[in-house]
């Protein structure tokens, strides 16, 4: 999705982009989906600014097949496919021409506050994933799309003989679950004890399909580190979430970076938090599970973590064909996993860690500079330090899209490669090198606060609005892109709102 994007806003300003693509085909994550995958965020927030589903595609919230077909219609319509080279995988980059002595005393970002400098250039090696034969690329400009959630899966360590060595059974990682064909993922899973790790999307949707293929028969157990809030179907008491969090007025309630106390003091999305945590302590049997998070909704929301329930998923908890256990930690013996403070262990045939992944890391490993990895690590281990959430001020040349969570996370990519384009065509300069580190500090310490300590990503749900004002404003566009003040203050936004320069 964000190549595609990256590729499209490129063409639009007469570059020839060059797509380097590891996988056989388009897709990223959604050709290699379990089979209930589905969006989890109403389909219209998830689509592009210009190019809207297509009329037969009805469904809120569309399968993964829908969403590939959708993309094939996106690549078709742009002519994009002509741009990308399949099967071939990018081993390094490397940013030549300038000493990083000197990139690093530059006080405009790639020395011009431009996007592009004429003394330095990127070296790219290619493999190809057929062939195994390694081809060296010379570019002004790299755009990194490489993903945030796959190719590298998050696989917990254990000590010494607590590990999967320990276990009789099989473990896999949900990566390894959604690379599997549906009939092969079926017949895998089915007549087997599962054990999932993990209690966010991947371990929901894969628990439910498990509990499905067996029953209470052979029951499905969940570990779960930290309980989670969820949205049930984005609606609370019959009304579309949308209202509550996609408006300018529902932004006024959001307390912003760089606003003072007082008006934190205002920001009363708290509220809205206790109403939505009442009503789905109300809905769901959350405390006879113990599954009350100890996060606030509204935090949870602002970490972009607030899954989608699968549909019965309580009701298979209810019937004993879904056990939940929460646990901080557990380890691994012959017959299964042992659960912090148990003796017995939880039986099992399969283990499924459905434990995340590691996009940062597959992010800083594609640098050859160890300084450029460095920077992107930040000052917390955690978040991508980048200004407006698509280029590093220290490394010229280069934009990452992609690695900004959002409940519809196609939304900010395709807004990060709109602005980037009028970047790469010379529609605005960037401030100087401190300013957008400045900026990007300013970020990190409000998702502290406000997405919790333990964050591990930059999430712009809550405050979309007031995100692409600024790009907005960056790209010399109005930033009110509804007719008329009610309108503009009332109306959800979303994706074609921005779909022209101006709309008013
Ligand atoms: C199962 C699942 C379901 C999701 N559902 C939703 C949803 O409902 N709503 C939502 O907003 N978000 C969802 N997400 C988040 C999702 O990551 C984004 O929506 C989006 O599709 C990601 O697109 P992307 O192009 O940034 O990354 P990816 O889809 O991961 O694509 C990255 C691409 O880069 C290629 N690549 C990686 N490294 C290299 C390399 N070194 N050389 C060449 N090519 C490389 C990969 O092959 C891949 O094609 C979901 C994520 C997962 C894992
Ligand atoms: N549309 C869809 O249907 C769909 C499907 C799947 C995924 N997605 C999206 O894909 C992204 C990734 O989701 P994900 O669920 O794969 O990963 P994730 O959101 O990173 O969740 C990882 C889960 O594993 C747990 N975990 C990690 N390490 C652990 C350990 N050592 N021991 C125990 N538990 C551990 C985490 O617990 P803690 O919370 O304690 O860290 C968390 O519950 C998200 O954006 C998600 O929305 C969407």
């Amino acid at each position: 999705m964000s190549g595609l994007l990256a590729c499209k806003y490129a063409l639009e300003k007469g570059y020839r982009p060059i797509v380097f693509e590891a996988d056989r085909a388009i897709g990223g994550i959604w050709a290699h989906t379990i089979e209930s995958t589905r969006l989890q965020t109403p389909r219209e927030g998830y689509s592009f600014s210009d190019f809207p589903w297509p009329p037969d595609a009805t469904d809120e919230f569309p399968d993964h097949n829908q969403v590939m077909d959708y993309f094939e219609a996106y690549a078709r319509r742009f002519d994009l496919k002509r741009h990308i080279k399949f099967n071939k995988r990018v081993l390094d980059i490397d940013y030549v021409g300038v000493s990083e002595d000197k990139i690093l005393s530059w006080d405009l970002w790639s020395g011009t506050g431009e996007a592009l400098n004429p003394s330095g250039w990127w070296q790219i090696r290619v493999q190809d994933t057929n062939l195994g034969s390694i081809e060296i690329y010379e570019v002004g400009f790299v755009i990194l799309c490489v993903g945030h959630f796959s190719g590298v899966p998050n696989v917990p360590d254990f000590p010494v003989k607590e590990g999967p060595e320990m276990f009789g059974g099989d473990v896999i990682h949900a990566m390894d679950y959604s690379n599997m064909d549906d009939v092969s993922a079926a017949r895998f899973v089915k007549g087997k004890r599962v054990t999932v790790v993990g209690f966010q999307k991947s371990a929901l949707d894969i628990a439910a399909e498990c509990a499905r293929a067996n029953g209470v028969e052979k029951p499905c157990t969940m570990i779960c580190r930290t309980p989670s809030w969820f949205v049930p179907n984005y609606k609370a008491m019959g009304v579309s979430v949308k209202k509550f969090y996609l408006s300018r007025f529902s932004e006024l309630f959001v307390h912003k970076p760089g606003e003072g106390t007082m008006l934190s003091l205002l920001a009363t999305k708290w509220m809205f938090s206790k109403v939505m945590e009442s009503h789905l302590r109300w809905k769901f049997p959350l405390k006879k599970y113990d599954m009350v998070p100890d996060q606030s909704f509204s935090e949870a929301a602002s970490a972009c973590r607030t899954p989608m329930l699968p549909n019965n998923f309580y009701n298979m908890v209810e019937e004993g064909s879904i056990v939940l256990k929460r646990s901080k930690g557990f380890k691994f013996c012959e017959k299964g996993v042992i659960v912090d403070g148990d003796e017995a262990p939880i039986e099992a045939d399969l283990v499924i860690f459905a434990t995340g992944y590691k996009g940062d890391q597959k992010l800083r490993d594609i640098f050859k500079s160890t300084t450029f990895q460095k920077a992107l690590m930040g000052t917390s281990t955690a978040v991508t330090p980048l200004y407006r959430e698509c280029i590093h001020p220290r490394i010229p040349q280069l934009a990452i899209i992609g690695f900004l969570e959002s409940p519809s996370s196609l939304f900010p990519a395709e807004m990060r490669c709109k602005w980037l384009s009028h970047l790469l065509g010379g529609g605005f300069k960037l401030p100087s090198v401190k300013s957008m580190e400045a900026e990007v500090a300013k970020w990190e310490r409000y998702i502290r606060r406000y997405s919790g300590e333990g964050c591990r990503w930059s999430c712009v749900g809550t405050l979309h609005i007031w995100f692409n004002d600024k790009l907005c404003k960056d790209m010399g566009w109005s930033h009110n892109r509804k007719k008329g003040f009610l309108s503009d203050w009332l109306s959800p936004y979303g994706p074609a709102d921005y779909a022209e320069p101006s709309t008013v």
